[in-house]
């Protein structure tokens, strides 16, 4: 295969088998034409990009029925407070200044600007969730972005001095095409600003559910730099975060536009240090991925050996690369609970676990409960005393026996 984003010939690393969409949970008389595509993680030894072969037509994952909202936790909400402030005592200085986001979603974070009668502009593929953004107060247009919806708001607006994303950039394979329309949406000391998990948290975790068809990158610094760099842009900031379990905040401008923090020599160097630059580190990664394949599947078959019941916690997009990957289905799980709405009474792709609202959970609790949200475990944690302090266990694809 060809790096998505410098041409190189690359070779996958692994293979997670065959995947459906993540997202896309179905009802039984869709299971005969589901969709499947092979989940093959590569990294480029030239740009230092992590990515998967294959992406499903962006069509098949952002349409409107895209079962994905953000507003679904709590804290999520007051992450996305704490990013709009920050941008706003950071980087919104002048009269007037207007922000752009991409992959808006339902409005979770611009609704914070609008609050503040800042001139925002979300741009969202998605006709549902961008639908939700509009009942927020969130002026929203349903599109994907890319050097023209970028002279088409100009046109209208005039140049941005923020264009944000969170959780976004890494779905999107035509980077080069973000960085286009960034250059020709931002004045000239205008900022890029996005967030995503983390390759080095994902590494360091060995989280492999990051990886799945919405995921097309999963970003480092270091890969950052050399994708945007030839758009002439540089690292100006880099924040760690704790959301998505390890995300990274990075901060663009023009090249000596603005001053660059400490933060972006010091964080490129921890990359190396941990290796995130070589192959070998990928190939440990794998050899990590089936260790802990085999230890979920060993501990799932000894509850089931004992009696126990095992239900899922939260029906997250990652569960599916875990389901697919290990080849669990109702005959470990029982079911998923989840509290979107959407995806309730449905299954799960392709193991087809019926997924129940969280009262199946909450009304009758199993023995062991499998948090696939172990993103927000601490948020769970604090709402499951209950279940925890009367004997219920937890399980994660993640950690040791
Ligand atoms: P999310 O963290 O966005 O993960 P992904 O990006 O992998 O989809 O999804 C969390 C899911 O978990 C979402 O469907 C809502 C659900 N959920 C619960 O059911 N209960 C909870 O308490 C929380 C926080 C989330």
């Amino acid at each position: 295969m060809k790096c998505r984003i410098c041409q190189e010939n690359i070779t996958p690393f692994m293979t997670y088998g065959r995947m459906p969409i993540a997202n896309g949970f179905l009802l039984p008389d869709q299971f005969e034409n589901e969709y499947f595509f092979n989940l093959t993680p590569a990294f480029c030894d030239k740009c230092l990009t992590f990515q998967i072969e294959e992406q499903p037509d962006p069509k098949l994952m952002f349409h409107d029925q895209y079962a994905f909202f953000s507003r679904t936790s709590v804290h999520m909400q007051r992450h996305f407070k704490a990013y709009a402030d920050w941008v706003y005592d950071n980087h919104l200085k002048g009269d007037s200044p207007f922000v752009v986001e991409l992959g808006s979603n339902d409005g979770i974070m611009l609704e914070n600007f609008a609050k503040r009668g800042i001139r925002h502009l979300g741009v969202e593929p998605s006709a549902n969730v961008a639908e939700e953004a509009r009942r927020h107060g969130v002026n929203t247009i349903v599109r994907f972005f890319g050097p023209e919806t970028a002279s088409e708001i100009v046109e209208e607006y005039g140049q941005a001095d923020a264009l944000l994303a969170a959780n976004v950039m890494c779905h999107i394979p035509d980077l080069n095409g973000i960085a286009k329309g960034a250059s020709a949406l931002l004045k000239q000391d205008g900022v890029l600003i996005f967030e995503d998990p983390y390759l080095g948290s994902m590494i360091e975790k060995t989280s492999y559910d990051q990886i799945y068809d919405e995921h097309v990158f999963i970003f480092s610094a270091l890969s950052v730099a050399n994708i945007f760099g030839p758009h002439g842009f540089e690292l100006i900031d880099l924040l760690k975060q704790e959301t998505h379990g390890g995300s990274m905040r990075y901060v663009l401008a023009r090249k000596g536009a603005r001053s660059v923090s400490a933060a972006v020599t010091k964080i490129l160097a921890d990359e190396k240090a941990q290796g995130l630059h070589l192959s070998e580190t990928y190939d440990s990664f794998r050899e990590r991925c089936e260790a802990s394949k085999a230890r979920l599947v060993r501990l799932l078959q000894d509850e089931k050996a004992a009696g126990r019941r095992v239900v899922g916690y939260g029906a997250t997009s990652k569960s599916t690369t875990i389901l697919n990957y290990c080849g669990i289905g109702p005959e470990l799980v029982e079911f998923i609970s989840d509290t979107t709405p959407i995806k309730q009474g449905k299954f799960t792709p392709g193991m087809h676990i019926p997924v129940k609202p969280y009262s199946a959970f909450a009304e009758n609790y199993p023995d062991t409960a499998l948090l696939f949200a172990w993103n927000h475990k601490a948020e769970i944690m604090e709402k499951e005393k209950a279940f925890t302090e009367g004997g219920g266990k937890w399980l994660t694809h993640i950690g040791e026996d």
